[in-house]
């Protein structure tokens, strides 16, 4: 595999996340963090490295979101540009720019990009049919028809999909279309798109992916495989929206380019806010593209926007794209619409200052060959069983020590045993270590070898035990403590991609600065008698009482969408109001409540209804005990038809509520009245 320095410089690509709400750690732990600690190892290499993001902000989920709460697509991304672009600084995320989709430049971009494909006949045209709302007079992206399920029959089927069985589906294959819009019916248009042609690109895909770049990780070169395999089809790179880049062609009024059409191309805009020189990363041939994204964007880099690409002319293509499969929570997916998720805005509430404890726990295990789960109970162990208990502990006794020995300087280094000279020797071993894993994209591994060193010095250290010669060998604890400061200082720079604040504060203490990576595996980074600050406690223990309070929230999270989708279930369709007053809803009492034998739900109750007393059988029995729901005013449907349940004759319905977890309350007067009052 190629590696960084057999280039000139790199251009370092991270997904657009969509402006419709804010990030959480599946974004940081996918693309972030993984795609920082890369541009950070690169640029204290010295090397010419830019890394590039910024917002996705068209597509039809922000309309969406706009629509319902009764604001313009532009506010909502406005607002999420801001939070998430925040949320990226306070993590130490280092883009060289982030920009966003709606700037006019990118617009220009784009819509550029676009035109030079069109002249140059890079597009198919077709006619499709589309549903069009006649009152709001648009054609309906698949998320503004809503219907019955074909498949399960639920109501609320979205017209690409229905989200209760999870069937994906055809606008055309609803029941009962409806536009979200104007709740009219919608009726079939004909509509014109342009097309990208991907089964015309589909021999240089082959070649350029499966033969020249097998090197890719297992998890991008299978995906992109088997869409090979299946054989490309053209994909539509227009929409009928309002919302977007307008497509630059003649006769394309309310057409936008599609959202994965435009997004890409924001990468090139950004790199051009970024510098005016941008040709010379996006074109020159001494230059590589790396796109850090996640599983699900896997087809949209390595199979359509390197079409784009090519089909065009003047661009380089990545070179590779270390795409991670998904980071889950607590064994669930991560979701924004159920608030399944750490937002990355809210942990730092809670964990102030503690940007790099995340970093650290979601390199370490991020997911980058499979699925991983992210526990509260593993980010709790990772900090007190590593970040406390080895790297932080071996720094500050290394820093303590040295204060309390030689009021704080460094000592001279002496005579070095056989033991002293095997540890250092392997310092350079692990840098190089770190080097490998990082040039091949394995984080978690690189992150693993940065830790040995602190695990090495923290052996070393407490092998040694100069504070048990202190008094009888003098010279030897100044070696041990030298020894001891050498690798304090080697790990201030090695974590220094990974922990940037940790790193930053260590070399503070350590008074040093303008570190770089070549000074890793150095012996002599401190001389002799320089002086070290006073030692600051680089991470503390999180307590369990900590750890359960976000456990709580998220015990809280999983209520309120319980809750949530008991309310959500669909209305059922209309009656008329004559239906309706067929039906005589009473207020009644109940005088006596038994258990029916036999069963485990079932109570038999008399009730008062004002009319009369009769019996009912009611599926209440694991809610309630019998002697306490003597006196219960209750609301009973007395013209139902009896019906012989278990042997008795129910004479009514008695109406129940039923609650978040299923459980059922009694829907009763706010207060007593007469039994037999009506209710309607
Ligand atoms: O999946 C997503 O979140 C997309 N917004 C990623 C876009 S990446 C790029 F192409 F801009
Ligand atoms: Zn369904």
């Amino acid at each position: 595999m190629k590696q960084s320095k057999d280039f000139k410089r790199t251009l370092i690509t991270t997904a657009l996340p969509y402006a419709n709400g804010p990030v959480h750690i599946g974004h940081l732990a996918g693309v972030y963090v993984p795609a920082d600690i890369y541009a950070r190892y690169l640029r204290m290499q010295g090397r010419d490295v830019v890394m590039v993001g910024g917002s996705d902000e068209h597509g039809v989920p922000i309309t969406l979101k706009a629509k319902n709460e009764g604001v313009t697509p532009q506010d909502v991304v406005d607002k999420f540009h801001g939070i998430i672009k925040e949320a990226f600084e306070d993590f130490g995320i280092t883009f060289d720019v982030y920009s966003r989709t709606t700037t006019d430049i990118h617009k220009k971009t784009a819509s550029d990009f676009f035109k030079t494909l069109y002249d140059k006949g890079e597009f198919v045209e077709k006619v499709t049919e589309q549903y069009y709302d006649e009152e709001a007079k648009q054609f309906l992206a698949d998320r503004y028809i809503t219907g019955t399920c074909p498949s399960c029959k639920s109501e609320g089927a979205y017209g690409d999909q229905c989200e209760s069985c999870g069937t994906s589906l055809n606008a055309t294959d609803l029941i009962n279309p409806k536009s979200v819009i104007s709740g009219s019916k919608p009726v079939i248009k004909e509509t014109k798109h342009w097309y990208l042609p991907l089964d015309k690109h589909e021999p240089f895909l082959k070649k350029w992916i499966l033969e020249d770049h097998k090197e890719w990780k297992s998890n991008v070169y299978g995906q992109c495989k088997s869409w090979i395999d299946l054989g490309l089809q053209p994909r539509a790179v227009s929409r009928d929206l309002d919302w977007g880049v307008p497509v630059p062609v003649d006769g394309a009024e309310g057409k936008v380019l599609y959202v994965w059409f435009d997004a890409p191309i924001g990468y090139i805009s950004a790199t051009k806010e970024l510098t005016p020189d941008w040709e010379k990363y996006w074109k020159s041939d001494d230059s590589r593209m790396i796109h850090f994204i996640g599983k699900d964007n896997i087809v949209f880099h390595c199979i359509v926007f390197p079409s784009m690409l090519k089909a065009e002319g003047s661009y380089i293509l990545p070179e590779n794209v270390p795409a991670n499969e998904f980071l889950n929570l607590e064994g669930d997916k991560i979701s924004t619409s159920r608030n399944w998720a750490v937002w990355l805005h809210e942990y730092l509430v809670d964990f102030k200052d503690k940007q790099d404890v995340l970093r650290y726990v979601l390199a370490a295990n991020a997911p980058e060959t499979k699925d991983n789960d992210f526990t509260w109970k593993d980010f709790q162990t990772r900090n007190n069983s590593e970040l406390v208990a080895i790297l932080g502990n071996f720094v500050n006794r290394a820093v303590v020590l040295t204060h309390k020995y030689y009021d704080g300087k460094v000592p001279a280094a002496g005579t070095y045993t056989d033991y002293d000279k095997e540890a250092l020797a392997e310092i350079p071993q692990i840098v190089e270590r770190v080097e490998a894993a990082l040039e091949g994209f394995k984080f978690r591994e690189a992150i693993r070898e940065m830790m040995n060193l602190a695990r090495l010095g923290n052996k070393y250290l407490a092998d040694s035990e100069p504070w048990k010669i202190q008094k009888t060998d003098a010279e030897r604890v100044q070696t041990i403590m030298s020894i001891c400061l050498q690798i304090t200082a080697n790990l201030s720079v090695l974590i220094e991609p990974f922990l940037p604040f940790t790193a930053k504060k260590m070399q503070g203490m350590i008074n040093l600065s303008g570190l770089v990576w070549s000074d890793c595996g150095k012996l002599d980074l401190l001389k002799e008698g320089h002086e070290i600050n006073e030692p600051e406690l680089l991470f503390d223990k999180i307590e369990d009482e900590t750890i359960q309070i976000q456990l709580d929230k998220l015990e809280q999270a999983k209520k309120a969408n319980e809750a949530a989708a008991a309310i959500a279930t669909p209305a059922k369709e209309n009656v008329s109001f004559d239906d309706f007053s067929k039906m005589d809803i009473r207020v009644g009492t109940i005088l006596e409540a038994e258990k029916v034998k036999k069963t485990k739900k079932l109570l038999k109750l008399t009730v008062d209804t004002g009319i009369d007393q009769r019996t009912v059988v009611s599926g209440i029995a694991e809610f309630f005990k019998p002697e306490d729901i003597i006196g219960q005013q209750v609301s009973i449907l007395v013209n139902l038809a009896p019906r012989i349940i278990k042997g008795i004759e129910s004479q009514g319905m008695i109406l129940m509520a039923e609650g978040a977890c299923g459980e059922l309350t009694f829907v009763s007067p706010a207060k007593s009245v007469k039994p037999g009052s009506e209710i309607g």
